[in-house]
């Protein structure tokens, strides 16, 4: 982490997991413990259909809501597509963009990633853009020109002051929900290439001020070393986030 130069953010991914009628108390639970949240900005992820109970269940605190995609149309005849706009307009400020789970089950391309990312930013919404790599992929020795390409593609015709409002998540897939965890230094090394992309298209301010997650079966145990890395602002947890106890002891380690 970095806090001279960049936000910390600790975003929760749901996925498709709980129902709305669980939003309401696990809310509570949060909301005990939120002056915990000090230096780090916290988003909850939520499933679309349960945004506007966690807008409502987190108003007036510092915790922020975020959707888990978006269409890349404005409007129109895109039956089951979500808008940028209406994510907005029912109260979320960020979306997670490009999720490898899309990108697998979903037919999810790097050029939809870009139209994606596009539409976000259009909207005023923080995007949380996923990149990352398969085991094979690590084990042949090309993960970092994987990152590369996957980055560039997703930035690609984006202007360098709607570069700074994006976040980065590297998500090695083979670290979801696996419970096997990039090292600290594996996922510093990623996370510093991701940078110098940013260095590369834009410029030295532009990389400092990026934001990058790690995310990957973060839990309270590791999380305080991913953290420590120079490289990674934040986390982008799955399974540990469904657990209010478990977020909480995350963002206490994103706040040392
Ligand atoms: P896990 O934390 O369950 O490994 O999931 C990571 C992830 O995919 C977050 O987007």
């Amino acid at each position: 982490m970095n806090r001279k130069y960049r936000k910390t953010v600790i975003a929760g991914n749901w996925k498709m997991n709980l129902l709305p009628s669980d939003v309401k108390p696990f809310a509570e639970r949060l909301k005990a413990e939120a002056g915990r949240v000090k230096f780090c900005d916290v988003v909850i992820c939520a499933p679309a259909v349960m945004i506007p109970a966690a807008v409502k269940a987190f108003r007036d605190t510092r915790i922020a809501v975020g959707a888990q995609d978006v269409s890349e149309h404005d409007a129109g005849a895109f039956t089951g597509e979500i808008s940028a706009a209406q994510l907005r307009d029912a109260g979320a400020k960020y979306v997670i963009i490009g999720h490898s789970e899309r990108r697998q089950y979903h037919g999810e391309t790097d050029a939809a990633v870009n139209g994606k990312l596009r539409a976000a930013l259009e909207a005023g919404l923080t995007p949380i853009v996923c990149v990352g790599e398969t085991l094979s992929q690590r084990e042949t020795g090309v993960s970092l020109d994987m990152i590369r390409a996957q980055v560039k593609s997703a930035l690609y015709g984006i202007p360098a002051e709607k570069a700074r409002k994006i976040i980065i998540a590297y998500e090695p897939i083979w670290a979801i929900g696996t419970g096997m965890t990039a090292t600290p230094e594996q996922a510093e090394e990623v996370c510093g290439e991701i940078r110098a992309v940013f260095r590369g298209m834009y410029d030295a301010r532009a990389a400092r001020a990026v934001t990058i997650q790690y995310g990957g079966s973060m839990n309270p145990a590791n999380a305080a070393e991913l953290l420590s890395q120079p490289d990674i602002d934040g986390g982008l947890i799955g399974g540990a986030s469904l657990d209010a106890e478990k977020l909480l002891a995350i963002i206490n380690a994103a706040n040392q």
